[in-house]
C-alpha cells in the first residue's frame, strides 16, 4: 500500500469556526498563500454558502493561490453545491466537499430524516457535484457515533455515485484510537469499491485525542488527514497539522509514512495563523509552543549544553524556528549562566564569575526569569571592590494622605547605621536618611529610571550623577523594587566617590573616612 498521506488543511474552514477567529478575505488569502508554501495537498478555503464574504474569499483564493487543491464545503443541497462550485471553479485544481450526518442522533434529532432519506440525498448530491467537477469528497458527519452497517452502506453508495474521497469525521471528538483504527480497517476491508476512493479522516480534539486518532487511522489504511494549523477549530479544535507531520518525521520508525509538507514552513505558518486569528499559541503547545524549545531546569540546561540530544528531540531549526533557548531562572546552574554570558561575548575570570554568579542568584530569587538585558545590566553593575556602604535594610512608606518616610540601615565594615527620615516622596525620604548616615553632602542630577527587561517583574535600573566639589560621579542601581534601585544607585555613587578620594588624595581622606562615624 502506498505510504503517502495527503494533508488536507481546514484552517480556513473548520479552523475559522473557532470562536473569535473570524478572518477577512485579505487575511484568508494571506494564510492560503502560506499554506501553499507549506505545501499542503488540499486547502479547504471555506463554506461559501455561509456568507457572501466567505464566498468572495474562496473565489479570490481559487484565482490566486496555485499548487494545492482548493476545496469548498457544501451541504447536500443544490444551492450549496452551486455556490461552492461558483467559488472554486476558477481554481487550478478545484474540489467540492459535500457532507451530511450519518448518526441516528443527528439524523433523528437535527435533520429529522430517516437513514434511507439521508442516503438518497447523499447519493444525489454526490452525483450532482460530480456533474460539475471530477474531484468530489463526501463526509459522513458524526461517523464515529453512527451504526457501522450504515457507514459501510453510505461509503459504498457515495463511491458508486462518483466520490473520489470519503471522509470519516470524528465530529464530536468521541473516538478513542483503538476503536477508530478498527473502524477504518473495517471500511477498508468491507467496502467493495473502497479502492476507487481515498479514505480520509477528520478528528476533533474534545478528549485531546485528535492527533493520535488520526495516526491510528493512517495505520489502518486512511490516506488523507484533515487537520488545522495550531490545532484550532470548532470547540476544543481539530487535529494539529504540525503535530501529525512531525510525529511522522521524528518517529518515522513507527509511522513510516510521508507527506508533502515542507516542514521548514511550519513555524512561519503557525505564527501567521495565530497572529491573524488572534488565537495565541499556548506556551507549552507541542512542536511550536515557545516552551517546546526552552530549557529551564539546571540539569536539563547542563545536559543540552553538553549534547543537545539529551533533552531535545526536535531541533527548532528543522521547522524553521529559532534555536532552543535557555531560560535562566533560579534553578539554572553555573554552566548555563556562563554559557549565556559567552554567547553575549563576555568571558569572566573564575573569581569575577563567582561574584557575578552570587549576584545572579540574588536577583533570580526575586525575579522569575532572567533575560539577556538583565545580565548585561548586572555586568555593568558588578563592582569587584568591596563597597564602603552596603544597604542592609530599607523600608519606605508612601501613599495618599501619608507623609512619605523611610528607614535605611547601612553597614560599613562591622558597623551598622540606621536613620529614619521623611521627604517629598519615598525616594527623597530614603536619600535624606542615607545622607544623614554618610554625612556626605552632594548635589544630584540626571536621575534616570528605566525598565531593563520585559514583564511586570522587569528589573528597574536607576542611574544618576552626584557632584561633590569638582567630582562628578555616575551611580547605578538595579532591583525589581524601584525605590531600592534608587537607593542602590545613590550608594553606588557615594561608594565610588569615597574610593576615588581615598585613592587620589590623602588630605581629603579624613573628611570622607569620618563620614558615618
Ligand atoms: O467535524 C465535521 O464533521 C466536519 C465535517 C463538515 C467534515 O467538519
Ligand atoms: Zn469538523
Amino acid at each position: 500500500m502506498n505510504n503517502r498521506v495527503m494533508i488536507f488543511d481546514s484552517t480556513l474552514r473548520d479552523g475559522e469556526q473557532t470562536p473569535g477567529a473570524k478572518l477577512n478575505a485579505r487575511e484568508k488569502v494571506k494564510i492560503a498563500r502560506q499554506l501553499a508554501r507549506l505545501n499542503v495537498d488540499v486547502i479547504e478555503a471555506g463554506f461559501p454558502i455561509s456568507s457572501p464574504g466567505d464566498l468572495r474569499a474562496v473565489q479570490q483564493i481559487s484565482r490566486e493561490v496555485k499548487g494545492p487543491i482548493i476545496a469548498a464545503l457544501a451541504r447536500t443541497v443544490k444551492e450549496d453545491i452551486d455556490c461552492a462550485w461558483d467559488s472554486v471553479k476558477e481554481a487550478e485544481k478545484p474540489r467540492l466537499h459535500v457532507f451530511l450526518a450519518s448518526s441516528d442522533i443527528h439524523m433523528e434529532k437535527k435533520l429529522r430524516k430517516s437513514p434511507e432519506q439521508c442516503l438518497k440525498e447523499a447519493v444525489e448530491a454526490v452525483k450532482y457535484a460530480k456533474s460539475l467537477t471530477n474531484d468530489v469528497e463526501y463526509s459522513l458527519e458524526d461517523a464515529t457515533r453512527s451504526r457501522e452497517d450504515y457507514i459501510l452502506k453510505v461509503t459504498e453508495a457515495v463511491i458508486d455515485a462518483g466520490a473520489t474521497v470519503v471522509n470519516i469525521p470524528d465530529t464530536v471528538g468521541f473516538a478513542v484510537p483503538r476503536e477508530f483504527g478498527r473502524l477504518i480497517k473495517l471500511i477498508k476491508t468491507r467496502v467493495p469499491n473502497i479502492d476507487k476512493a481515498i479514505l480520509s479522516v477528520h478528528c476533533h480534539n474534545d478528549l485531546g485525542l485528535a492527533v493520535i486518532n488520526s495516526l491510528a487511522a493512517v495505520e489502518n489504511g486512511a490516506r488523507q488527514i484533515e487537520c488545522n494549523v495550531n490545532g484550532i477549530g470548532e470547540r476544543a479544535g481539530n487535529a494539529a497539522l504540525e503535530e501529525i507531520v512531525m510525529a511522522m518525521v521524528i518517529r518515522h520508525d513507527e509511522y513510516p509514512y510521508s507527506t508533502g509538507i515542507n516542514i521548514q514552513e511550519i513555524y512561519r505558518s503557525s505564527r501567521l495563523v495565530s497572529k491573524l486569528t488572534g488565537i495565541p499559541i499556548p506556551l507549552n503547545k507541542a512542536v511550536i509552543g515557545i516552551n517546546a524549545f526552552a530549557h529551564s531546569s539546571g540539569i536539563h540546561q547542563d545536559g543540552v549544553l553538553k549534547d543537545k540530544q539529551t533533552y531535545e528531540i526536535i531541533n527548532a531549526g528543522l521547522i524553521g524556528g529559532q534555536a532552543a533557548q535557555m531560560v535562566l531562572t533560579a534553578r539554572s546552574g553555573r554552566h548555563a549562566v556562563r554559557h549565556q554570558l559567552e554567547t553575549m561575548n563576555y568571558r569572566l575570570e573564575k573569581e569575577e564569575f563567582e561574584t557575578f554568579y552570587q549576584k545572579y542568584l540574588e536577583l533570580a530569587d526575586k525575579k522569575k526569569e532572567i533575560y539577556k538585558e538583565d545580565l548585561e545590566a548586572m555586568l555593568i553593575d558588578v563592582s569587584y571592590t568591596e563597597p564602603t556602604y552596603v544597604l542592609e535594610y530599607l523600608q519606605t512608606v508612601s501613599g495618599t494622605r501619608t507623609i512619605p518616610s523611610a528607614v535605611v540601615r547601612l553597614r560599613k565594615g562591622e558597623e551598622i547605621f540606621e536613620e529614619v527620615s521623611s521627604g517629598s516622596g519615598p525616594i527623597d525620604a530614603a536619600y535624606k536618611a542615607v545622607e544623614r548616615i554618610t554625612k556626605i553632602d552632594t548635589d544630584m542630577e540626571n536621575f534616570n529610571l528605566r525598565a531593563v527587561s520585559r514583564g511586570m517583574d522587569a528589573l528597574g535600573e536607576v542611574s544618576l550623577k552626584i557632584n561633590y566639589e569638582d567630582k562628578n560621579i555616575i551611580g547605578r542601581g538595579m532591583s525589581i523594587d524601584i525605590v531600592e534601585a534608587s537607593v542602590m544607585a545613590y550608594l553606588d555613587g557615594i561608594n565610588k566617590l569615597i574610593r576615588i578620594i581615598n585613592n587620589s588624595n590623602g588630605n581629603q581622606m579624613g573628611n570622607i573616612a569620618k563620614a558615618g562615624s
